[in-house]
């Protein structure tokens, strides 16, 4: 239970050191220079290499159960490829069927992954429709269960989609719980009937997804959802987000001053949507999520400037896999083809090969967008995501020098295909601690990890980085009316009845 780094240079997210590690417990005890450390106590040399936090997943979907099967990447899998990768905490999604209470949700999927999990983890809980009991449930997770984020749809018509006043009512709720709430947002009625079109046009295949929810698709909602929430002054963060347009209606929001934050995923700062019109289906629907890849190529890059310059916040996966027969229940629809992709056990390597080795970001912007901004965003800072004494041991030792190439034949998650096939890595992580504990040295390819050694992580409401904004803003979002003398002239009586 005791571990020494030696050797490393320290970096986060405010400014990287040449220092030592100790570790007791699962804690981190001390960071300096020539550290007073019990004898007997585990070395591990990081010579030449960061000790950076680990990395924190904001988005994942281990084992969902979605569109008639379930995503092959589970807790104990899904966990196991992210420490692989250098991430340490994933935090899920709680995500089904409209009428189900929210409280059995979070008790079953606690079932799914407590037994399973290789790293720490949370959950977001998906409110996917809308009721007085949802309401009391919703209040129960945040004060009671340690949730504080709450994900809804605008797409996924008749599935998990709430109408605008429903979100009214859900973001207003999720204002008074001190709760984050996250949008997926597309227009799912448009999408609805475009799929329609252009399966009558004959188009049936991957691309037949793209054609029909489009970039604007995708800001039109983000727009929307930020304005439903603005009038509530609910703080609102959007998820995967994919495109251009999308992060320009973020960019333009925050100058404006709301408080929205936007999540790209690695798949859309590592790939693009010109995959969808490849000739081999299996590739072509290997990258079918929504929203969709933009066919844009320029957008990964695009997407990439704006989270090194500060206008976009988090970075998470939306890991949701299925094998080749999975997405074979599309072969024919496009419509039916599972939506996801991979990315749990690549996020680290290719922001760094596309951020950090491409020259937009430093190490220390590497480490806030991959750890700190979300261990501040959802309320689990400094426990998690800086190396400092007091703060939980979870810890990659990374190595800036080394390359790695990505492929399906060697990765650690249980899908057989992977977006980023081929993609040379510069950046790799050698190692990874856990809770104070050893669990992936890559040199031998060792895990040292069982299932179950992870542990839930409860987060609590108002978290101060995204609501002392919004708190003070109370006084200035209660209007008051105008006081005036009543009208005394003449006035006629409404005479229509209908
Ligand atoms: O395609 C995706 N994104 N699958 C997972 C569900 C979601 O919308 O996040
Ligand atoms: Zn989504
Ligand atoms: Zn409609
Ligand atoms: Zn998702």
């Amino acid at each position: 239970n005791r571990l020494h780094i030696k050797g490393g240079r320290v970096v986060n997210a405010d400014c990287s050191v040449d220092a030592d590690v100790y570790i007791e417990n699962g804690l981190i005890v001390k960071v300096g220079k020539n550290l007073d450390v019990p004898g007997g106590t585990r070395v591990v040399d990081a010579s030449g290499k960061l000790v950076m936090p680990g990395g924190i997943d904001t988005h994942t979907h281990m084992q969902l159960p979605f569109m008639g099967t379930f995503a092959v990447d589970d807790f104990y899998v899904g966990t196991k490829a992210a420490i692989a990768g250098g991430t340490t905490m994933i935090i899920d999604f709680v995500l089904d069927q409209k009428g189900v209470s929210l409280i059995e949700a979070y008790d079953k999927w606690r079932g799914w992954a407590d037994p399973k999990v290789c790293c720490d983890y949370s959950f977001h809980i998906a409110v996917t429709w809308w009721s007085p009991q949802v309401k009391s449930e919703m209040a129960e997770l945040a004060k009671n269960r340690g949730i504080n984020s709450f994900k809804m749809f605008m797409a996924y018509k008749d599935v998990f989609m709430l109408d605008d006043s429903e979100l009214y009512e859900v973001y207003k709720n999720c204002r008074e719980l001190g709760a984050l709430a996250m949008m997926h947002a597309e227009n799912g009625h448009v999408i609805q009937h475009e799929q329609e079109r252009m399966l009558n046009l004959g188009i049936t295949g991957p691309e037949g997804h793209a054609l029909c929810r489009p970039e604007d698709v995708e800001a039109e909602a983000t727009g929307r959802a930020i304005m439903i929430a603005n009038r509530l002054n609910c703080p609102m963060y959007i998820v995967h987000v994919m495109s251009k347009s999308s992060a320009d209606v973020i960019v333009q929001a925050r100058k404006q001053g709301n408080v929205v934050f936007g999540e790209p995923i690695a798949a859309s700062l590592g790939t693009d949507g010109t995959n969808y019109w490849h000739k081999c289906w299996r590739h072509a629907a290997g990258h079918v999520m929504g929203p969709p890849l933009r066919p844009d190529p320029t957008t990964p890059g695009y997407l990439m400037d704006l989270l090194a310059n500060g206008d976009l916040e988090c970075t998470g996966t939306d890991n949701c896999t299925f094998n080749a027969s999975q997405k074979a229940l599309g072969k024919d629809n496009f419509a039916k083809i599972p939506n996801g992709v991979n990315g749990v056990e690549d996020r680290m390597s290719v922001i760094w090969e596309k951020g950090v080795a491409s020259g937009k970001m430093d190490e220390n912007r590497f480490v806030a967008v991959t750890s700190t901004n979300a261990a501040k965003v959802f309320n689990i800072y400094p426990q998690k995501g800086v190396i400092a004494p007091g703060s939980d041991a979870d810890i990659i030792i990374w190595d800036a020098e080394a390359t790695r190439t990505i492929s399906a034949k060697t990765h650690h998650q249980a899908v057989d295909f992977n977006i980023f096939e081929g993609l040379v890595c510069h950046g790799v992580n050698s190692c990874t601690i856990s809770r104070g504990k050893v669990v992936y040295e890559a040199e031998d390819n060792k895990f040292t990890v069982s299932g179950g050694d992870g542990k839930f992580v409860p987060r609590k409401p108002f978290c101060k980085y995204v609501y002392n904004r919004i708190n003070k803003r109370k006084e200035n979002y209660d209007p008051s009316k105008v006081e005036r003398e009543p009208f005394q002239g003449q006035y006629i009586n409404n005479t229509n009845q209908s």
